[in-house]
């Protein structure tokens, strides 16, 4: 492999500013190949590369899984058809009208937290008190299982999230089989209450009826190719669903409270217009600070870009990341700009784009909004107390420290 390809996205100098290394690498050799972990895999740098080989599903595919580790094609991690309607299954709680019904508990979710914030005083931690149990306690709601255990359950979302990278098998199957006994516990519930019912054929219509309106319920309900799910299929969907929806979230909150507090005038403006301004900066921040910094494919058949031939059976890294700073899509890419055109944010790719393309995006808009509409609210007076820091692992992006002083 010649050495202009080489870039290594796990170096201490791209862990801490991965940004520059984007830049850099688009203006010398905007592909590049990562060898130094245990499953080496390709990278892109530019905007227009990036959004092609997401849209691309003939070449670039889902189906061997999203992380560099080749995985079995089950659930989420599928292609077409298929693809589609297991997700259907999940995505119909994420609607509109679905949230629309769901905001009031989730506005009561925030008020709550944010008691129990505010009542530690006058310095608090915003990942520990706040960002981390909030999304935590929103997904468990969807999903119908209890929140109070918040920290078995972030454990387990973290561990299944990094653990699925490929470092460690014994380790990620440990957990995986926890998460599935866990599960499965909620499942066997449901499926009594069918018996008890004389059910022997569950429908979508006994979601909301015979049984609690949430997510376990349709996995055991959903209708996916005129078959009930396999208890594999279950267990991955709802795994999905709980790692999917909590650090990410996480992170959009820090993230953005970081970069209006880090310039205070940033936090005026926006308390001066919340209506306005709190979408914009959501935006920026989804932007400027991508929590997911990318996702994986494979490639199905040899491919030529920037005269860079790849081979069939490469993993790829599509950096979201490098496409939200490509100067050519976006001005002053590095700054966080509160002014930035509506044109231009609605091209960021924080969710992704195309078929896999995020389904959780309008409830994490939701959760952020209120809890931005609160924070303005309760605690204006609000400054930063002291350097954060960032989460581990090269593949997300987001604040794991985040000391803050209330008034
Ligand atoms: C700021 C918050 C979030 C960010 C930045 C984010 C980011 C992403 C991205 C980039 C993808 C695309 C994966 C791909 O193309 O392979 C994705 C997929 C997914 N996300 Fe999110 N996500 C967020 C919140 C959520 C929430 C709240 C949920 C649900 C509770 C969720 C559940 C999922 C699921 C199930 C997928 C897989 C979809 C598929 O493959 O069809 N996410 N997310």
């Amino acid at each position: 492999m010649s050495d202009k390809l080489k870039y290594n996205p796990m170096d201490a100098a791209a862990l801490r500013d991965p940004w520059s290394g984007y830049a850099s690498r688009r203006g010398e050799c905007p592909v590049a190949h990562v060898s130094e972990t245990e499953a080496p895999f390709w990278m892109f740098f530019k905007y227009a590369d990036i959004r092609r080989a997401y849209l691309d599903n003939k070449t670039w595919t889902a189906r061997y899984g999203t992380s560099p580790v080749f995985q079995k094609s089950i659930g989420f991690v599928a292609d077409g058809k298929e693809h589609t309607e297991f997700r259907n299954i999940f995505k119909k709680r994420l609607s509109a009208a679905s949230l629309a019904k769901f905001e009031p508990q989730v506005r009561e979710l925030a008020e709550r937290q944010l008691d129990l914030m505010l009542a530690k005083g006058t310095y608090v931690e915003l990942h520990d008190d706040f960002a981390l149990p909030f999304p935590v306690a929103v997904v468990s709601l969807l999903l119908g299982i209890p929140s109070d255990d918040y920290h078995r359950l972030k454990r387990w979302s973290d561990e299944l999230m990094d653990l699925g990278f490929g470092q460690d098998n014994a380790a990620f199957l440990k957990v995986y089989h926890d998460v599935c006994d866990f599960f499965d516990g909620f499942i066997e519930q449901r499926e009594a209450l069918l018996a008890k019912a004389n059910i022997t054929e569950p429908k979508p219509a006994h979601v909301g009826t015979i049984l609690p309106d949430d997510w376990i319920s349709d996995a055991v309900c959903g209708d996916f190719q005129g078959r009930r799910l396999t208890r594999p299929e279950q267990r991955i969907a709802l795994m999905g669903l709980l790692v999917g929806g909590n650090e990410t979230t996480t992170s959009l909150i820090t993230n953005l409270m970081w970069r209006l507090l880090e310039k205070p005038e940033r936090w005026e403006k926006v308390k001066q217009h919340p209506s306005g301004l709190i979408p914009i900066a959501i935006e920026e921040s989804l932007r400027c600070d991508p929590p997911a910094l990318g996702m994986f494919r494979t490639s199905l058949c040899p491919v030529t870009v920037a005269g860079i031939e790849i081979g069939a059976k490469q993993k790829l890294w599509l950096p979201n990341g490098a496409a939200n700073h490509d100067p050519e899509i976006f001005t002053n890419p590095e700054e966080f700009w509160l002014e930035r055109p509506a044109d231009e944010l609605a091209r960021h790719m924080a969710f992704g784009v195309g078929a896999h393309s995020c389904p959780g995006a309008p409830l994490s808009r939701m959760e952020v909004k209120l809890v931005m509409e609160m924070f303005v609210r309760r605690m204006p007076d609000v400054k930063l107390d002291g350097p954060t820091e960032r989460n581990v692992g090269f593949n997300f992006w987001g604040r794991k420290k985040l000391p803050l002083k209330i008034g």
